[in-house]
């Protein structure tokens, strides 16, 4: 086995031993771009530092090379129920699965990514990692998981992998390097966001629809950002006002009061602080069992370890409930803050393109508000946008690239896209883009929602797209116009025949929106679609779209 056993190449003259241990191969799996962006800048890290760098999605490497590695590192997201990222499943299955090699002279170290509010927080990161070692691998360093604010987590694993490896390699240990990447031209980032000015903010949907979706639109001028139709902006909201107030209520302390908003000890008034600097609205079990240290509150202290009373507990509850059920609070507010999260932000996929919108970056948002546990509760960011932001006022930004959600290469090749509800924005994107270009290529619009007389979001410009033959066709479902509910899958078997038809002769399918119903039907009916246009059994269908995704012909952007 790999452990314990003496480095072969200990012996050998340095030189040698240097090109053995000097390869590193980082694979990441990533959903949002996050760990894809922490995988590549620890590899300019690495190779700055002289190692020989492969950085890969895991889903395009080949399994059967894991054997030859010797040094691999690991950086990946969890998601929903604890499930691994699109771009890993592959590969987290090949793991667990019957060929998955045993490995020698093997090490590793992983990078896990995830959120604490979710029960099996970072589960896909502790498998990787669990399951390398069994296999016989050795940790270089040992994993580290990050909550939201990844940053500083990040940057200690990356310190300790270089030590790690350069300890493999007999080196001394190296100082520590910024895991901030030097993203291109422009100096904002996740962590030195731009404030954007708001352009424009409107309701997309018309009077007596049970939605509200924004349409915003925000200015990029002067801060050299850009982007490409797929990707993400990343904003940091600010908690409702009147929440914060809700909660100032609940203490005797002074609103004005400074506390200390980040480690760097800067400090703010204590409202504002809530405002902006922290989370209020989720309850995660980091949070509560701080809370439960803080008041001594016995019964907080068993809420807490208990898995299935705990999962029960914070959903929809925020911080202002476990202030009212929880007690005794004699704390100071410094205290308080202290075991709050930071504001995390929150990210949409862009609505726009830059080339046909110098400058702009246009967002779809759904407002989110939902009654529970007695009072209204209100997404923090989609309800800043409907209810608070007004032209002209400013908003913290950055851009998130997505790799995994991207127009084809060639301009010809046909691209079929399905976006129900906000899933419709890339899709805005990628026709103001075809548009701009010029591209050649035929496309099909999927698009669905309640009503087709107020939620048909950018009907005007659908039009508008078909006639001028940007678009080529269009179908819509609108679920809730007829007794019985159509929706975007069923446009879609009903076009069976030359939908197979598009994909036989290379069309992209990219699908976008609500990932738990929404895209797993539209995918089984995918299956199902191939099968029977096809003839193929359902296990070759499932093949065909596999050997689409490898192509980068299948690609989704869900959550
Ligand atoms: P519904 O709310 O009437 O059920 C955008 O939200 C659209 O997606 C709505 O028309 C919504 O319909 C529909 N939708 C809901 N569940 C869906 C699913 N599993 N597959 C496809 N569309 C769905």
């Amino acid at each position: 086995s790999a452990e314990g056993t003496p480095d072969v190449s200990t012996a050998a003259p340095a030189q040698t031993k240097q090109t053995v241990s000097k390869d590193v191969t980082i694979l990441y799996g990533s959903q949002t771009g996050n760990a894809q962006g922490l995988a590549e800048n620890t590899g300019k890290t690495l190779e700055a530092k002289g190692f020989n760098v492969t950085v890969s999605s895991m889903n395009d490497f080949k399994p059967n090379n894991l054997k030859k590695l010797e040094n691999l590192l690991i950086v990946v997201s969890t998601h929903g129920e604890g499930e691994p990222p699109d771009n890993a499943l592959s590969f987290h299955e090949f793991l667990h699965g019957r060929r998955a090699p045993k490995l020698e002279n093997f090490r590793f170290s992983v990078l896990s990514l995830g959120d604490s509010s979710y029960e099996f927080f970072c589960q896909t990161g502790k498998e990787f990692d669990v399951r390398l070692a069994e296999l016989g691998g050795e940790r270089l360093y040992p994993r580290v998981d990050c909550d939201l604010d990844f940053e500083e987590p990040a940057n200690k694993w990356l310190k300790g992998v270089i030590d790690g490896l350069s300890e493999a390699k007999g080196h001394s240990a190296s100082a520590a390097v910024p895991a901030e990447a030097p993203a291109g031209t422009s100096p904002y980032s996740r962590t030195n966001p731009f404030k954007a000015e708001v352009l424009e903010n409107l309701n997309l949907n018309g009077r007596g629809s049970n939605k509200e979706t924004r349409h915003l639109e925000l200015s990029l001028e002067g801060s050299g950002l850009t982007y490409e139709p797929g990707d993400s902006l990343g904003i940091y909201p600010e908690n409702d006002p009147e929440l914060v107030d809700l909660l100032l209520n609940e203490f005797k302390w002074d609103a004005s009061e400074n506390v200390t908003v980040n480690k760097e000890g800067e400090t703010r008034p204590l409202r504002e602080a809530l405002i902006s600097n922290f989370e209020i609205t989720v309850l995660t079990k980091p949070l509560l069992k701080q809370a439960a240290e803080l008041t001594g509150n016995d019964k907080l202290k068993a809420l807490v370890e208990n898995r299935e009373e705990l999962k029960a507990y914070t959903q929809g509850r925020d911080v202002i409930d476990l202030v009212r059920d929880f007690g005794p609070w004699n704390v100071s507010a410094q205290e308080f803050v202290a075991i709050l999260r930071k504001m995390p932000a929150r990210l949409y996929s862009i609505a726009s393109s830059l080339s046909a919108n110098p400058d702009e970056v246009h967002l779809t948002i759904g407002a989110v508000r939902y009654e529970a546990h007695g009072r209204e509760r209100k997404g923090v960011c989609s309800v800043l946008c409907s209810e608070r932001l007004q032209p002209g006022d400013t908003i913290p930004v950055y851009l998130q690239s997505n790799k995994n959600f991207k127009l084809p290469q060639d301009q010809e090749t046909p691209i079929i896209m399905v976006g129900p509800g906000t899933g419709v924005a890339p899709f805005r994107s990628f026709m103001q883009e075809r548009e701009e270009t010029g591209a050649k290529g035929k496309s099909w619009m999927f698009f669905g929602d309640q009503h087709f007389v107020t939620d048909f979001l950018y009907q005007t410009e659908w039009q508008k797209w078909l006639k001028d033959g940007v678009l080529t066709k269009m179908d819509v479902a609108f679920s809730r116009d007829t007794e019985e509910k159509v929706y975007v899958q069923n446009r879609m078997l009903e076009h069976s025949k030359e939908l197979f038809q598009w994909l036989e002769e290379g069309a992209s399918f990219y699908v976008c929106g609500d990932k738990t119903n929404m895209a797993r039907d539209v995918h089984n009916m995918l299956v199902e679609i191939i099968e029977t246009e096809g003839k193929m059994s359902r296990e070759q269908a499932e093949g065909y779209l596999a050997e689409m995704k490898k192509q980068k012909r299948y690609q989704r952007d869900v959550y």
